[in-house]
């Protein structure tokens, strides 16, 4: 990331873009890839069609993801398709509840948050590997329990295994090394179901009746993939606040403060900027038409979603942070900004990924105020492309 960042990759690339956008005129440009021929959208009329058609035309295991996330979860809903998808993806609604306002563990889950974020503002300063620590314990107690807190060696597995998968996309599958730490893994997580309380995750995924193939226990991989993310956005929202002290006012004016409906907003705000997944890339399972032109199945669909919810031709002040924007109605649903994909591919995490997000800041911003961070931000000025997480060093001050 710093490497990418240091060579300029996110300009040249949004450059890029905006260049095949202006020559095209905004149609679909079809480029060839290592990995066959690829569909990029720039123009949102395609960008709604593409998160209106249903994931069995248009799947979500395209080729060089699939290669890439079955080192880590080959057993994955995303690594699946078909009616064996939609039975992973229906234990995974069942778990994450995505579809209810609350997830039906958020009591249990705020106060795990709260016990382990005490350990955040010991002192004047926050260095990213503290809150990352603290968001893998969380993360453990999530998916696990307390029975799983304090094991460290099992998110070595699945990081080492994250690592590995990086590169998945030229390399023949997983290395021996891999596929043993995926197995101890898999064998470690067996052992925790059997005991998991009913409110994690693993407690909910065990009270679903599924078919064996479904592999209700192996899609905690994502889980824990998807929840440690956390910390990386945590960190940029922070960041961003340190920069916004009058947006930080308003956080901590509230009668109920922090306010977490305006935190939800800037965690909303700072994950368009920063996307977790700038890139939607599919895979056309049948032979399709897109305004008009045929394309075969095995052609990739992708769509730049990081480069297009931060181009100011789309959206007004696109690089800029205004969280303002989340609390407009609609916003949540707008295809234009899509942090957490849209349509029948949309996050089953959502609503659980942003109320852990969201619940972190507000333990940090509870009795603190982040006065400061590296990298400095200018808040005046448009925000770098990339923001890299461990280099993030934020400042607090007590009230
Ligand atoms: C924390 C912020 C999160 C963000 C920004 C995020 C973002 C996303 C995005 C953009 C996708 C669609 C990917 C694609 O189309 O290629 C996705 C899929 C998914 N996410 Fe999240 N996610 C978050 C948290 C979570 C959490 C907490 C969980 C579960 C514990 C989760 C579970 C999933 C699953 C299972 C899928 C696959 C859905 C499918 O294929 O139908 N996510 N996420």
């Amino acid at each position: 990331m710093a490497l990418l960042g240091a060579a300029g990759q996110f300009r040249w690339s949004a450059a890029t873009l905006r260049a095949l956008r202006n020559r095209y005129d905004g149609a679909p440009v079809l480029l060839s890839g290592a990995s066959g021929d690829m569909l990029v959208l720039l123009d949102p009329a395609d960008v709604r069609e593409f998160f209106a058609r249903p994931v069995r035309e248009l799947a979500l295991d395209a080729v060089d993801k699939t290669k890439m996330l079955s080192v880590l979860e080959p057993t994955g809903v995303v690594c699946s398709h078909g009616d064996l998808r939609q039975q992973r993806r229906a234990l995974n609604d069942q778990v994450l509840a995505p579809h209810e306002d609350a997830h039906p563990s958020c009591d249990t889950f705020r106060t795990v948050i709260a016990e382990e974020c005490t350990r955040l503002t010991t002192g004047p300063a926050l260095p990213f590997a503290r809150l990352q620590r603290t968001v893998e314990r969380i993360t453990r107690r999530i998916v696990l329990g307390d029975q799983g807190a304090g094991d460290e060696e099992l998110h070595r597995w699945l990081v080492a295994l994250r690592k590995e998968g990086n590169w998945g996309a030229v390399r023949r599958g997983p290395t021996p090394a891999g596929r043993r730490m995926y197995a101890a893994a898999t064998t470690r997580l067996h052992v925790y179901a059997e005991h998991a309380p009913a409110p994690t995750l693993l407690g909910r995924a065990m009270a679903t009746s599924c078919e064996e193939d479904v592999d209700a226990v192996g899609q905690a991989h994502h889980w824990f993939l998807a929840l440690d993310a956390v910390a990386a956005i945590v960190a940029r929202t922070l960041l961003m606040l340190a920069a916004h002290p009058a947006e930080q006012a308003a956080i901590h004016e509230a009668a109920q403060a922090p306010d977490t409906t305006r935190l939800r907003a800037c965690v909303l705000e700072s994950l368009r900027l920063y996307p977790v997944v700038p890139d939607l890339l599919r895979i056309l399972r049948t032979d399709t038409t897109w305004r008009g032109v045929p394309y075969p199945a095995g052609t990739h669909v992708l769509v730049p979603i990081g480069f297009l919810q931060r181009d100011s031709d789309l959206v007004p002040g696109g690089s800029l942070f205004a969280p303002g924007r989340w609390l407009e109605e609609g916003t949540d649903h707008d295809p234009r900004m899509a942090p957490f994909s849209h349509g029948e591919g949309r996050c089953p995490g959502d609503r659980l990924g942003l109320m852990a997000a969201t619940e972190v800041c507000a333990q940090v911003l509870r009795e603190h105020r982040v006065t400061g961070g590296r990298p400095r931000l200018d808040p005046h000025r448009p925000l770098p492309g990339a923001l890299n997480a461990s280099g993030i060093q934020l400042t607090l001050a007590r009230f």
